[in-house]
């Protein structure tokens, strides 16, 4: 057969496949979240995550020090406080549960990058991302909230601040907060294009923070639009933002593309909790090889252009690229 190309050529073996691989990950780009609850000796599993839990301060040294000893050094914390109000005021406690969990953190492990969760929905009584007027929730009054409880944060010890709001101008609101009180080197990891998404559901659960009325979809994206998360990407870059987040990460692939080769920050993806709570039911069913699947979802997100991975699975990814399972 008169045939010169064929890619099957640089297929033959393990190795010539290894060279030619066109997407590498490291375990340094592996981000895992952590929710940090109030109160003592807790280590709650969370039912619709198998195999992820709810740490009390004083239980958190077990869980980083895995991490560590699995080669991921970077952490994405969510507190679960004990009480909850109108205003989220314990989003900005000093010595609020995430604030603690902080601390500990950088105590315990202080060359790991702390990334703290800048939100309200966990903290507040009502269950959405800021103040509310009228059961509409005001962008303006919750940018200052947003500007204090990223400061209480930093000074607790977090090395980087990710806002998860999708308030307009709140990267413009915390960084100006943050260089006020000195910390001009934190950088703002925003989240700017964050879709209402159905595969949040389970974080809901874990976290307690599902909205009591109706929908995030007055502040979160719609799913539909594609130039919009273009527009949402280069607003938070305008602003100053020093990364930037797309998710979910598994059906915005195209996004995850668009925004890396339309700016020249940093990109993470976060393959949230529904992805994960997906692949645990049906691996415990038999149906499908969890390794290799989380394997896939894991190059893929960095195939689409993304430089970071916040995932659940970040201890799994990172014992395969030891094993050179992927890599
Ligand atoms: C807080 C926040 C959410 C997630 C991260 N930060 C929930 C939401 O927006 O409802 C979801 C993470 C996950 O599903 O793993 N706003």
């Amino acid at each position: 057969m008169d045939m010169i190309v064929r890619p099957r050529r640089l297929r033959t073996t393990e190795q010539m496949r290894k060279m030619v691989r066109e997407t590498r990950v490291d375990k340094a780009s592996l981000i895992y979240p952590i929710f940090a609850q109030d109160g003592e000796n807790i280590k709650e599993p969370i039912e619709a995550m198998p195999g992820q839990f709810r740490y009390s301060v004083d239980q958190l040294p077990y869980i980083l020090d895995e991490l560590a000893e699995a080669g991921v050094q970077n952490i994405l914390m969510f507190g679960i406080p004990e009480h909850k109000d109108a205003v989220g005021s314990q989003a900005y406690a000093e010595d609020g549960i995430v604030q603690r969990a902080l601390m500990e953190t950088k105590k315990r492990h202080p060359e790991m990058v702390a990334i703290a969760d800048v939100c309200m929905c966990e903290y507040t009584d009502h269950g959405h991302c800021g103040i509310l007027h009228d059961c509409y929730v005001d962008n303006d009054d919750t940018l200052p909230m947003l500007a204090r409880i990223a400061r209480t944060q930093v000074e607790a010890g977090a090395d980087v601040v990710a806002p998860s709001d999708m308030m307009d101008g709140h990267v413009t609101a915390i960084r100006q907060e943050l260089d006020k009180a000195g910390f001009v080197n934190t950088p703002i990891m925003s989240y700017a294009v964050k879709f209402a998404s159905a595969f949040y559901g389970p974080f809901r659960v874990a976290a307690d923070s599902a909205p009591q009325f109706g929908d995030r979809k007055s502040y979160q994206m719609d799913f539909h639009n594609r130039r919009e998360a273009l527009k949402e990407a280069m607003l938070d870059v305008e602003e100053g933002t020093d990364f930037l987040i797309v998710k979910p990460a598994m059906a915005y692939g195209d996004l995850i593309r668009e925004v890396a080769d339309a700016t020249d920050i940093p990109i993470a993806t976060y393959s949230v909790s529904g992805e994960y709570s997906m692949v645990k039911a049906a691996a415990a069913q038999g149906w499908i090889d969890e390794e290799r699947i989380v394997g896939e979802m894991a190059v893929g997100a960095f195939r689409a252009g993304a430089g970071m991975y916040i995932t659940y699975f970040a201890k799994e990814i990172a014992a395969m690229i030891d094993a050179g399972k992927i890599g």
